[in-house]
């Protein structure tokens, strides 16, 4: 199982370093299963026992992008997996943008974990599966280093996950289109994550409030 936290805008690099050394003590060894993304802010040069991500990055090595980060900026930091596609930045550009990062990232040969997930009205109308399609389409889906995470914004940050049933169906249908792991994320917590888990097909979870402290993030590794 792959457990893996987007700390989003939280964090700092003083708080960050401590919540690195516990992890890296619970965890003890090396574990590609278990992926911290931290604000870039806040990147360790050192060795983790988990894989360091970047939450976004610019698709360039370095340039006059203002305010950006370039591939350089994360291989000073051993970075070599990304986030792509969460909703709180598909909110701030356009699909075309979403591309340019994942060809950029398969090209340098990041693990990309690519987030797709659909609103409420969506779901409402009956066309999740058929939105998701769609979401993928820009993306090659053999990509040996790809993760799928299934996030659907009714559910991120809002402390109600979506019912395993409709994550089943939405997994299953994944599954027919990619070998990739497929992860849910979207208000995973120590109540519902052995139920998430237990869904088939599901290779792992994308937790966001819930790892904010390690200690609970710990705590739904361990299960
Ligand atoms: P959440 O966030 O667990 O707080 O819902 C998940 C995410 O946005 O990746």
């Amino acid at each position: 199982m792959i457990f893996a936290a987007n700390l989003k805008c939280n964090h700092t690099r003083a708080s960050f370093k401590i919540y690195a050394e516990i992890l890296n003590k619970t965890i003890g060894v090396k574990c590609d299963d278990i992926i911290v993304f931290p604000p870039s802010v806040a990147f360790l040069e050192k060795e983790n026992n988990f894989i360091q991500g970047a939450q976004n990055f610019y698709p360039c090595v370095n340039g006059a992008f203002t305010g950006e980060l370039g591939k350089e900026h994360l291989d000073e930091f051993g970075i070599k997996c990304v986030l792509i596609g969460h909703s709180e930045r598909r909110a701030l550009g356009d699909e075309e943008f979403i591309k340019a990062k994942f060809d950029f990232a398969k090209e340098h040969g990041y693990k990309i974990v690519f987030c797709i997930g659909e609103n409420l009205d969506t779901k409402n109308s009956g066309k999740t599966l058929e939105f998701l399609k769609k979401q993928l389409e820009i993306i090659d889906l053999n990509y040996e280093r790809l993760i799928i995470a299934y996030e659907p914004i009714y559910s991120i940050g809002t402390g109600v996950s979506a019912q395993s049933t409709d994550i089943a169906k939405v997994l299953e249908f994944l599954a027919s289109l990619t070998k990739a792991p497929l992860l849910y994320g979207g208000s995973v917590n120590e109540n519902n994550i052995k139920e998430i888990l237990s869904v088939n097909h599901c290779g792992g979870v994308l937790i966001g409030s819930a790892a904010l402290k390690v200690e609970n993030f710990i705590k739904l590794i361990k299960g």
